[in-house]
């Protein structure tokens, strides 16, 4: 079956692209979310069922690592955030299946996708789908995304697995102009699919949409912190200081604030299972956070940053993160660090600047 071929309109919209490309033909099989047994797409009518209902499914696992298609009203918000136009060169980070690349192909007909795949076996499985399908104009790559230089320049540019960081080759791969929909990953809490637009100098977040995807893998994955660790190394660094009350931080905004230190890379929060959470620093202190107190282990300085932290949220007047204002840059562009009233997150390629 040609599936690309019965489209003949040079601009669709996204749900004329969804009935172009419906998503049972893009999964061969899956687990099953009730009997959690790999069953084939096809095999019966109640499994085709479930490809059509509004939720993710996986698609290949390991003992670590899973892959899934995303939820479909997920995948079409994602796709009207991109703003596609015809003739437009699209990149993505994770294949999977091709449906999301196959329905991009859709919208940016005559232009082309280079969507990257890390597990060969997806990429080839995928790779053949979409020929067999008549998905022509999409491109295949097997290989690590985050790494790679891009040989193109891209309008446009999407994550569809969750990452710390922005690779410096797509601070130069995207066009000035172009969009790139990232998915950046917190250590608790809901990931940030980040609507990134290309500034001369570096790219400005116009729309931030909590989210949830499975996260990158390969050279750059994101690193897992160990609750039990933390816990001894509390102890060994003997007993807490308790440091200001922040007496306003009442105890329904210290979701909030736990929220917004999150985002801060000289934190790594960890969730407790008391319910405590505590944050280590490079200077290797922690900060416990209690509902009304907060408790300082170790030499002095986590509290110091925090302190500054909170300071600003609390001037901004308590935002929810997704309404500070973000700007990415690349790190050998990023504005003099502790600027007053701005945050600023550091990854090895780029540094994140918050600001309200
Ligand atoms: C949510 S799934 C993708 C869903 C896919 N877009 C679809 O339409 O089926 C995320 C994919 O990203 C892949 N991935 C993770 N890290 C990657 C990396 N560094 N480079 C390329 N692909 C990666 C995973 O193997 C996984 O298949």
């Amino acid at each position: 079956m040609n599936l690309e071929v019965k489209h003949k309109s040079s601009r669709l919209t996204v749900s004329e692209a969804f009935l172009l490309a419906p998503r049972e033909h893009f999964v061969d099989h899956f687990r099953h979310p009730v009997s959690g047994e790999w069953v084939r797409g096809s095999t019966y009518p109640e499994h085709r069922e479930q490809i059509r209902r509004d939720m993710p499914l996986a698609i290949w696992a390991n003992d670590s690592v899973v892959s899934t298609i995303s939820q479909p009203t997920f995948v079409r918000r994602c796709l009207e955030l991109l703003h596609i136009e015809p003739g437009q060169r699209v990149f993505e980070l994770g294949t999977g299946s091709g449906w999301n690349a196959a329905l991009i192909s859709l919208l940016c007909a005559p232009g082309v996708v280079d969507t990257y795949e890390i597990i060969p076996e997806l990429a080839s499985q995928a790779r053949h789908r979409l020929r067999r399908l008549g998905f022509d104009r999409v491109r295949v790559h097997t290989g690590d995304a985050m790494t790679i230089d891009h040989p193109w320049q891209y309008q446009r540019g999407i994550f569809t697995a969750g990452a710390q960081d922005v690779p410096a080759s797509l601070h130069i791969a995207i066009e000035v102009g172009g969009r790139l929909l990232f998915v950046l990953r917190r250590h608790v809490g809901p990931d940030l699919l980040l609507v990134l637009i290309r500034e001369i100098t570096h790219f400005r977040a116009e729309q931030m949409v909590p989210c949830s995807f499975v996260p990158v893998t390969g050279e750059t994955k994101f690193p897992k912190h160990d609750v039990q660790s933390m816990i001894d190394l509390t102890s060994k660094l003997g007993p807490g200081r308790q440091i200001d009350k922040f007496d306003d931080v009442a105890l329904v905004r210290l979701e909030r604030v736990k929220e917004f230190l999150q985002l801060h890379d000289e934190f790594r929060a960890l969730k407790r299972m008391d319910g405590e959470f505590a944050w280590v620093t490079e200077a290797g202190s922690v900060l416990v956070a209690k509902p009304w107190t907060w408790f300082e282990y170790g030499p002095e300085g986590a509290a110091r940053e925090v302190q500054r932290c909170l300071r600003c949220w609390q001037e901004w007047g308590n935002p929810r993160v997704e309404d500070l204002e973000l700007n990415v840059y690349p790190r050998e562009c990023a504005p003099a660090p502790r600027v007053p009233r701005q945050i600023h997150m550091h990854r090895a390629d780029s540094v994140f600047v918050w600001s309200a």
